[in-house]
């Protein structure tokens, strides 16, 4: 089952893009539920309020329905030609506390629809989400598009879509949707969310019961998932840094070898990660190798400390 999250931008009961989100309902494909949330309980964001008394109830409920979703669908109504406020300010909520926001946001399928009386069906409005989503790191979908003007004939009196062609413009937008949040991805396109995100909740599924890890210090392999686990979490805190990227990536059949840049203080490093999986889409190898010898050398006892940490 795919269960998808609708979040209405509006707080109107006549509103369009809560009937959007209520239509698309009855338009989904098969094995594919979409709740739809509401803004209403979420009060204006305040730092202060943050600080006394931590996250709303309702700011919490919200997360958690994201957290629980396989995708996002925002139905975003259009303000002088942007985001409404009090869409942005729940967005805003959400994304709080910062060390929260990966686990809400980061690498979850969103996508952005809307509906205005105008002519335009808030082109602007869906234009003004991609920088916010893109800094929340969530994974846009940009396959298809949705703008629903002249609202007002599209729905009737109900709210239901009275427009034949609205309805199927929604339906496809649906099923392109749905096919992309449940696509299966790659071993590397997973690891690269993982490291990217810094949440390595993933790792478990990602890594095959008896894969082996060879660290570039250590010659003796270290078997099993735990022990790996263990590895990459410790490497992935030394050198995931802010300047930590991957430069290079050379794809066989079930391997692969991406090559990365970071540094440790003013120690530039250079290294490898070569990675096999199994048919079932499993890590069963990961040998990191580093240069130049300095590199290593700094890298040892920050492992060797980090996986103290780690016991
Ligand atoms: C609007 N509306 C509007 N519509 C649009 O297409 N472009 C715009 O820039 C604006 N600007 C705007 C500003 C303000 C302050 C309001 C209150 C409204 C009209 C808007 O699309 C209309 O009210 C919709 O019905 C709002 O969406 P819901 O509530 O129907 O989902």
């Amino acid at each position: 089952m795919t269960r998808l999250l609708g979040i209405s931008g509006s707080l109107r009961a006549g509103s369009f893009n809560t009937a959007l989100l209520r239509a698309a309902q009855s338009r989904l494909p098969p094995g594919v539920t979409l709740d739809v949330a509401t803004l209403k309980a979420i009060p204006l964001y305040d730092a202060d309020r943050e600080a006394s008394e931590g996250l709303p109830a309702a700011v919490t409920a919200l997360k958690e329905q994201i957290v629980a979703s396989d995708g996002v669908l925002l139905a975003t109504p259009e303000y002088n030609n942007g985001i409404p406020g009090v869409f942005k300010n729940a967005i805003d909520w959400l994304s709080r506390p910062h060390s929260d926001a990966a686990r809400v946001f980061r690498d979850r399928p969103f996508a952005v629809i809307g509906a205005s009386p105008g002519g335009f069906g808030t082109i602007l409005a869906q234009a003004a989400w991609l920088p916010v989503l893109r800094t929340l790191g969530a994974r846009n979908w940009s396959g298809g598009r949705l703008m629903v003007s002249r609202a007002q004939q599209v729905f009737d009196a109900q709210g239901a879509i009275a427009d034949p062609k609205a309805a199927e413009q929604l339906e496809q937008f649906l099923a392109g949707f749905v096919a992309f949040a449940t696509a299966e991805r790659t071993v590397i396109e997973r690891w690269h969310a993982l490291v990217a995100s810094r949440n390595f909740d993933g790792l478990d599924q990602l890594l095959a019961d008896d894969v082996v890890f060879q660290s570039p210090a250590v010659h003796s392999p270290q078997v099993g998932k735990a022990v790996t686990t263990k590895y990459l979490v410790a490497a992935l805190h030394v050198l995931n840094t802010d300047q930590f990227r991957y430069v290079g990536e050379w794809h066989g059949e079930q391997s692969a070898v991406l090559e990365f840049e970071t540094a440790i203080g003013d120690v530039q490093v250079n290294g490898v990660d070569m990675i096999w999986w199994n048919p079932a889409g499993q890590i069963t190898r990961f040998k990191v190798m580093v240069r130049p010898v300095k590199a290593l050398q700094t890298l040892i006892p920050l492992m060797a400390q980090a996986l103290q940490g780690s016991r």
